[in-house]
């Protein structure tokens, strides 16, 4: 043998002292999230600490203990905090041990899950299957596991652009066709909808931003207004973008009735269900989606309501060969067979733009496995409830002010004093400060709003007391601070 070929493995000489550090790992996570509680739930970053991440490549080996000590000293305490019962700040999910032990059996197993014969692949098809049933889909929908609803919203809009131009758009573009196409959403959707315009070729002015109504639910009058106006002008409208749990404030579209309005004008019914879709799974709250089941595509994150470790995003789309026609592009390299390892086609690459994929399904899948969709269903309408309490506190605080009505487990409002925005802005970022709790802003109706996104399973009624009450001693400390010369 050439002693010459002899290779280096990156696998660790004494795996005996490998398993140990590792061991040493796993406890430090689950001390971490069982004591989470005892943390601030966010700090100002120590320029000292943000220097450590400012060295230049190491070209030299090190030991995985002295990584550790570096993370567990310089990044876990400077985190956003979202595992953190008393993070309320954005609309991000708690995630679970679980997820982080499904996180790490599949990154030991290193799957990809662009396609080829293999259980994995079989697990993504699996969590499909159940969101086509719990969102009454028929058995020819498709899905995918997508970083999140911005790419999920996006793969909607292609898919839409395919089914308005045919499928020659791919090859064609979306001018040679000459029609100008025209979406409509509403003024309270997430601005990654007019991204997915943007980056399908299409162009945010093809959006149509309609009006919402004082439920700020988008409007139909205006949106069936301005469909006429468009095809009277010689536009096509081709997508309704709907919302079910807007980011601000929670709002939740009347669903059916958009999904009437698109079917009568043979429009695309897209919904971003970013976190609201998972209520589904609340019966409680499931009937205020009424509608969603007669959506074409469902964009919606694992990460957010159902609680999955970052990133789980999903679309869900009615029509399975759409989905794969606007997708699926045939390469010798990728050539399928009826067994062997090439296999099982198609194979999940066919309805995205990724080829290689990680195992995001098996956090997803451990998590319901293990949770069962009752209790995740429960944790949703336990953190809708949370919100109705915390929109009562408001209510009998004379000090407060609610400004948005509280749909589903969003909350704004502010506390009242001349200059509110300025004096509302400063009241976040001491709260968010402190520790105590981690509100974000927002602006509602022209005012700026604090905004409570209660979205994390760990959020206690003793957490909304603890940011109400920050909220009220800071803003008493700034506004007489303020009335001083
Ligand atoms: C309604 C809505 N749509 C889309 C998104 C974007 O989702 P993601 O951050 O998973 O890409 C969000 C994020 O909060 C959202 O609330």
């Amino acid at each position: 043998m050439n002693e010459d070929l002899l290779q280096d493995t990156l696998d660790p000489a004494d795996w005996g002292e490998l398993r140990r550090q590792g061991h040493r790992m796993l406890d430090d996570m689950f001390d971490y999230l069982e004591h989470v509680r005892e943390r601030p739930v966010w700090q100002p970053i120590p320029a000292a600490v943000r220097e450590v991440f400012a060295q230049p490549l190491p070209q030299q080996p090190s030991s995985l203990e002295a990584s550790h000590a570096v993370f567990m000293r310089d990044i876990l305490p400077y985190a956003v905090g979202n595992a953190h019962p008393g993070f309320m700040g954005w609309v991000h999910g708690g995630g679970t041990a679980v997820g982080m032990l499904a996180e790490m059996l599949s990154a030991g197993l290193n799957a990809n899950l662009g396609g080829r014969d293999q259980i994995p692949v079989e697990v993504e098809r699996q969590v499909m299957r159940w969101m086509r049933d719990l969102f009454g889909f028929p058995e020819s929908a498709s899905g995918l596991f997508v970083t999140g609803t911005s790419m999920a919203n996006f793969i909607a809009v292609l898919i839409a652009r395919t089914a308005a131009l045919g499928d020659q758009v791919r090859d064609a573009g979306v001018a040679a066709d000459g029609r100008r196409l025209r979406a409509y959403t509403s003024a309270s959707a997430h601005g990654c909808i007019a991204q997915a315009m943007d980056m399908a070729g299409l162009g945010m002015d093809a959006l149509r931003v309609v009006a919402v109504n004082e439920q700020y639910q988008i409007d139909l009058t205006a949106l069936a207004a301005a469909i006429d106006e468009d095809r009277r002008l010689g536009f096509t409208p081709f997508l309704i973008a709907a919302s079910a749990g807007t980011v601000d404030v929670g709002a939740v579209d009347a669903l059916d009735a958009v999904a009437e309005l698109a079917q009568r004008e043979a429009l695309w019914f897209h919904v971003d269900g970013a976190y609201g879709a998972l209520a589904m799974l609340a019966p409680e709250i499931a009937p205020r989606l009424k509608g969603i089941e007669r959506a074409d595509s469902i964009a919606f994150d694992f990460h957010k309501w159902g609680q999955v470790p970052y990133d789980a995003g999903f679309i869900l789309v009615r029509d399975g060969s759409l989905h794969y026609d606007t997708f699926a592009s045939p390469a010798a390299y990728l050539r399928r067979e009826a067994c062997g390892m090439a296999a099982g086609s198609p194979w999940p690459c066919d309805f995205g733009p990724d080829l290689s994929r990680g195992f995001r399904a098996l956090k997803a899948w451990f998590t319901i496995q293990v949770y069962g969709a009752e209790r995740l269903g429960a944790v949703i309408a336990q953190t809708c409830a949370l919100a109705q309490y915390f929109r009562q506190r408001i209510e009998q605080t004379p000090a407060l002010e609610l400004l948005a009505p509280v749909s589903l487990n969003i909350v704004c409002f502010r506390y009242r004093g001349a200059d509110a925005d300025r004096l509302n802005a400063a009241i976040a970022v001491a709260v968010q400060n402190s520790g105590i709790a981690a509100p974000s802003t927002t602006t509602v109706n022209g005012n700026l709003a604090i905004r409570a996104a209660i979205v994390n399973h760990r959020t206690q009624v003793t957490d909304i007391d603890a940011l109400i009450d920050a909220v009220i001693q800071f803003g008493n400390l700034l506004n007489d601070n303020r009335d001083r010369p």
